[in-house]
């Protein structure tokens, strides 16, 4: 289904069509022009394209993938994008990629408050702060932990990720992302993907924004399958939203900004280059508001594992074991009856980055903060604080909501590994074990 779900204006300099829109589904074939009749018809690289638009094919998948997992777009735009002169090395700021490896990997829990919004100007690239990741963008495995935090508007300045997908978390503020395919509008609440590659301008309509980004250097996010649970539940497709067409046509020097094996470049072009009139394929942005996520849980007593609250996966090659799963823990109704409802203690062979977007988080009683965030790497022992354990033992348990918050994880099955960033800032919560001391011993008859 393809249909314009939202119309919605598309303020700022030149874009066009001046209001924008979304388009409906998860990964389908969707077919989009901001100008009639420039979408070539019946086939994908005519001898002359409409209005003399130079068609171009973005490739996300290998040629040969199976069709299932296959993903491409035709693009046809102003100026090929191979019009630009050559990339140079631009300054890293606290940006890092793989292999993660500036300080050892600790075994203990982690824990940071929110950093402070910078007081100095940041836009988007200029704000990215790298915490943590695993794998490395040359073999195409693993994940990079990001947080943006940036107080102005990229102005003649757009950016792509030459090693992986985004996925964008935002914890506060409006952010705007002008792609070359289209207008993605992101609010704390939303999710919002940027395939690999893909050129975007991030605009901060509202002033300061901060969030979380997964960068996900193996397969693409996609939806979990859903087993038992039938054929409805979870993240459900028609609640993705990709953007209609919308282009600029801009003759003033724009410098373009890609990360590439870890680090950035830059090359100035003469030209915007988010030009693309009209496109069509699988492989596009697309956003989902995380209050559309139908959570399932428990009706009789005990919980599932977190698993069932995940949003997007992207599997490795091992069935089951995903190279990251996105689990979210919405407002929901808590019911099991003769149920320890907060997450049990547990270790696990995977490992967990978790944030919280708003509210608080039901396993703890304080010290995880909105724009905080926690590492339990693999095999770390963890759960309950001793006062979230003394309450959950001892409450008269009737069917309670859990209101107002919005926590989420990124787990994979690779050790994450923090950045010496991450580890020395001020942030870095020093007393965070203290949370697990002053349990009473168990009483043994
Ligand atoms: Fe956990």
């Amino acid at each position: 289904m393809t249909t314009d779900t939202e119309a919605r204006a598309v303020p700022g300099s030149g874009l066009k069509p001046a209001s924008g829109g979304y388009l409906s589904g998860f990964g389908n074939e969707f077919a989009t022009e901001a100008v009639a009749g420039a979408l070539p018809q019946g086939q994908n690289s005519p001898q002359r394209t409409p209005y003399g638009l130079y068609a171009e094919q973005l490739s996300g998948t290998a040629f040969t993938a199976p069709r299932r997992e296959n993903k491409r777009s035709w693009l046809y735009r102003i100026r090929p994008s191979a019009n630009h002169p050559p990339f140079q090395p631009h300054p890293q700021g606290l940006l890092r990629g793989g292999p993660f490896d500036e300080v050892p990997p600790s075994p203990n829990r982690l824990r940071w408050s929110p950093q402070p919004m910078p007081t100095e100007p940041r836009d988007f690239v200029e704000g990215l702060v790298t915490y943590a990741g695993n794998g490395d963008p040359g073999t195409g495995a693993g994940i990079a932990i990001h947080l943006y935090l940036a107080n102005r508007s990229m102005t003649d300045k757009v950016f792509f990720n030459a090693d992986g997908e985004l996925l964008l978390v935002p914890q506060a503020g409006r952010l705007r992302l002008v792609t070359e395919m289209g207008v993605l509008e992101l609010v704390p609440g939303d999710v919002g993907v940027v395939p690999r590659g893909v050129r975007f301008r991030a605009e901060l309509p509202d002033g300061p924004v901060a969030g979380y980004i997964c960068e996900n250097l193996g397969a693409p996010f996609r939806l979990p399958d859903l087993g038992p649970i039938g054929s409805n539940g979870l993240a459900n497709p028609r609640d993705f939203l990709t953007p209609v067409a919308a282009y600029e046509d801009i003759d003033r020097p724009t410098r373009v900004v890609q990360k590439f094996q870890g680090r950035l470049w830059v090359s100035e072009f003469d030209h915007s280059p988010l030009d693309v009139v009209a496109w069509h394929g699988n492989l596009a942005p697309y956003k989902y508001d995380l209050n559309r996520f139908n959570t399932i849980g428990t009706v009789s007593f005990d919980h599932p594992d977190p698993s069932i609250f995940t949003v997007l996966t992207s599997p490795s090659e091992v069935p089951g074991t995903a190279n990251c799963d996105f689990v979210i823990f919405p407002p929901r109704w808590m019911v099991a009856e003769k149920t320890f409802r907060p997450p049990w203690f547990h270790r696990n062979v995977m490992s967990e980055f978790m944030g919280l977007v708003t509210g608080a988080y039901d396993a703890k009683a304080g010290g995880f903060s909105p724009g905080g965030a926690s590492l339990h790497n693999c095999m770390s022992g963890h759960g309950p604080d001793q006062s979230s354990y003394e309450q959950a033992v001892r409450v008269d348990l009737q069917p309670h909501k859990i209101k107002d918050t919005l926590a989420f994880m990124f787990e994979s099955r690779w050790v994450i590994r923090p950045t010496r960033f991450a580890m020395e800032t001020a942030a870095l919560q020093s007393d965070y074990d203290h949370c697990w001391s002053g349990f009473q011993k168990a009483r043994l008859p």
